[in-house]
């Protein structure tokens, strides 16, 4: 099975979003990865509904939504409206995680996870088989281009333990400094899917790269 490659649009040409989507499109992208800030999780605001509502309208790809807020309770509603196949909340930013994660279902929607940095992958074991993906941060959230954070590395390894221990298929996704000497070593570690912003967008063939990506 090839790796599951989702292009984050944060990377993308603000100013010629349409262009880039199509490029997604037409390209063996399986998701698109979006990133939803709200200047309070993290220090960085970036878009919302008004651009998802419109984006839905000229791409038949999955939509993979990472939101870096606080509260994402308040969301769910909103994020199913948009269609999205993913809806990502941060550990960090749920209190109620577990009440969370069955209203994203409910909704018709996949639950995951997500793991800032420093956050050890053993708070999921309870959680675990009611996720369909993990995602493992692999630089802290807020940016584009960031470097990559090594320990990820292992970190995907212990997740892939817990994993195949508990016999669940959440799927393993990881986002932030990816490129294809970091992606070939969070694949062989356990990796399922591969979110890659600044790699993409800025290699003169996107649509190439996120080829090489898959070819992981
Ligand atoms: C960071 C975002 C990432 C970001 C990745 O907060 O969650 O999805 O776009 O960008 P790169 O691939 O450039 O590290
Ligand atoms: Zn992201």
């Amino acid at each position: 099975m090839s790796t599951i490659v989702a292009p984050s649009l944060l990377s993308a040409d603000f100013l010629n979003l349409e262009n880039d989507i199509k490029m997604l499109d037409r390209s063996e992208a399986d998701w698109i990865h979006l990133d939803i800030m709200d200047g309070v999780f993290v220090p960085n605001i970036s878009f919302g509904f008004p651009v998802i509502d419109r984006l839905r309208k000229v791409t038949q790809k999955p939509l993979d939504v990472h939101l870096m807020i606080v509260q994402p309770e308040k969301f769910v509603n909103e994020i199913a409206a948009t269609g999205a196949t993913f809806m990502n909340v941060h550990y960090e930013a749920c209190i109620h995680l577990h009440r969370i994660v069955q209203e994203i279902r409910k909704k018709g929607m996949k639950p995951a996870v997500t793991l800032n940095p420093h956050t050890p992958v053993s708070v999921l074991e309870d959680i675990l088989p009611d996720l369909d993906m993990v995602l493992l941060m692999s630089v802290n959230p807020g940016f584009g281009g960031q470097q990559f954070i090594e320990h990820s590395v292992k970190k995907t390894a212990m997740l892939k333990e817990m994993i195949l221990r508990q016999q669940t298929s959440t799927l393993i996704e990881v986002d932030g400094g990816v490129n294809l000497e970091t992606g070939r070593r969070l694949v062989d570690a356990g990796a399922d899917a591969l979110v890659a912003g600044s790699f993409v967008f800025s290699s003169p063939s996107p649509e190439e790269t996120i080829q090489r990506l898959k070819a992981l």
